[in-house]
């Protein structure tokens, strides 16, 4: 989303097109070679990064990301800033846009994201919401595209609980072209309007409500955590996605070359043991370092360096 600076956001991918997604997943390649040998590219920028939830990957692949390319970023909790006081997210941002060049943002409602990013007069980054999580789908497609080659046509299948990465899932499948399978228990279905929105548009999406029927012919199987951070009825969410359990006994019913993925942290035991965790087909910390690499391409592209 461009700013009158010419600057953009990063909110969605609905707001990118494939060619720009692309370009940043380039870019995130480029930076990954290159990393240790760049010169700083973001020298004197800063970025403030407001977290209302915890995170490791999101907050060390920023600060880390925003250091190596020669800028500095601030880690400002919930109750470290005046937010968490009731601070309106208005003036939050009119404030912010002061003083640093861009922000981050990982937040429970979408809603203050988009109120953040309407008010500031910086870029503002996605870092997570209640509804999607699109910096982790960039780590994820490159992950993919780095072990398989191109993903457009492969089979992908989300298994467990409909949250923001499975919405994520849907626009990415829509955007980059793969089939998308979910393995979702009907009362746990991700946003119906992300669905239709992504069919609409040409993506081949398909429920099924058991996960051995979804993972035949899979390139990769994805899960995440059953209960995600703010979700309250954790332990009927549990009994609900008990049989979507990512085990040896469904990956052998998938694709012998199906990558394994989860963005992280996982509760190993629940949605996924640690023989496939730990296994050969799973690329969970390569998916977590490419974290730091697409977060740089996302600040270059964000503050029109790239
Ligand atoms: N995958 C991810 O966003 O992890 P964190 O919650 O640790 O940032
Ligand atoms: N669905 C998870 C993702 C964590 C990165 C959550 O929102 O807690």
């Amino acid at each position: 989303m461009p700013l009158p600076s010419g600057k953009r956001h990063f909110l969605d991918f609905r707001d990118l097109s494939y060619a720009e997604l692309r370009h940043l997943l380039i870019h995130a390649e480029r930076l990954k070679k290159e990393r240790g040998t760049q010169d700083a590219p973001l020298a004197g920028k800063k970025l403030a990064m407001v977290f209302e939830k915890p995170s490791t990957r999101t907050r060390v692949s920023f600060e880390v990301g925003m250091y190596e390319l020669g800028g500095t970023a601030l880690y400002l909790g919930k109750n470290d800033i005046q937010i968490g006081h009731g601070e309106s997210i208005p003036d939050t941002a009119r404030v912010l846009s002061r003083f640093v060049d861009a922000i981050m943002l990982r937040c429970h409602g979408h809603d203050t994201l988009t109120n953040l990013a309407k008010y500031a007069d910086v870029p503002v980054i996605n870092g997570l919401t209640d509804y999607n999580h699109p910096c982790q789908l960039l780590a994820d497609i490159l992950v993919f595209e780095e072990h398989r080659g191109p993903i457009a046509a492969k089979t992908v299948v989300w298994v467990g609980d409909g949250n923001n990465m499975a919405n994520s899932w849907i626009v990415a499948a829509q955007r980059f072209g793969f089939v998308l399978h979910l393995a979702v228990p009907h009362a746990l279905r991700p946003c119906a309007q992300t669905v239709e929105w992504a069919q609409e548009n040409g993506a081949t999406i398909r429920f099924f409500e058991n996960a051995d029927d979804a993972v035949k012919g899979a390139h990769a199987i994805v899960a995440d955590t059953w209960v995600s951070m703010g979700q309250s009825g954790a332990e009927e969410r549990k009994a609900l996605l008990a049989p979507y359990q990512v085990n040896d006994a469904l990956m052998a019913k998938a694709d012998p070359k199906a990558l394994f993925l989860h963005c992280l942290p996982a509760h190993r035991g629940e949605e996924v043991t640690d023989s496939v965790l730990d296994g050969p087909q799973s690329v969970v910390f390569d998916e977590a370092e490419n974290r730091l690499h697409v977060q740089k391409a996302v600040l270059l592209w964000c503050l029109g360096v790239i």
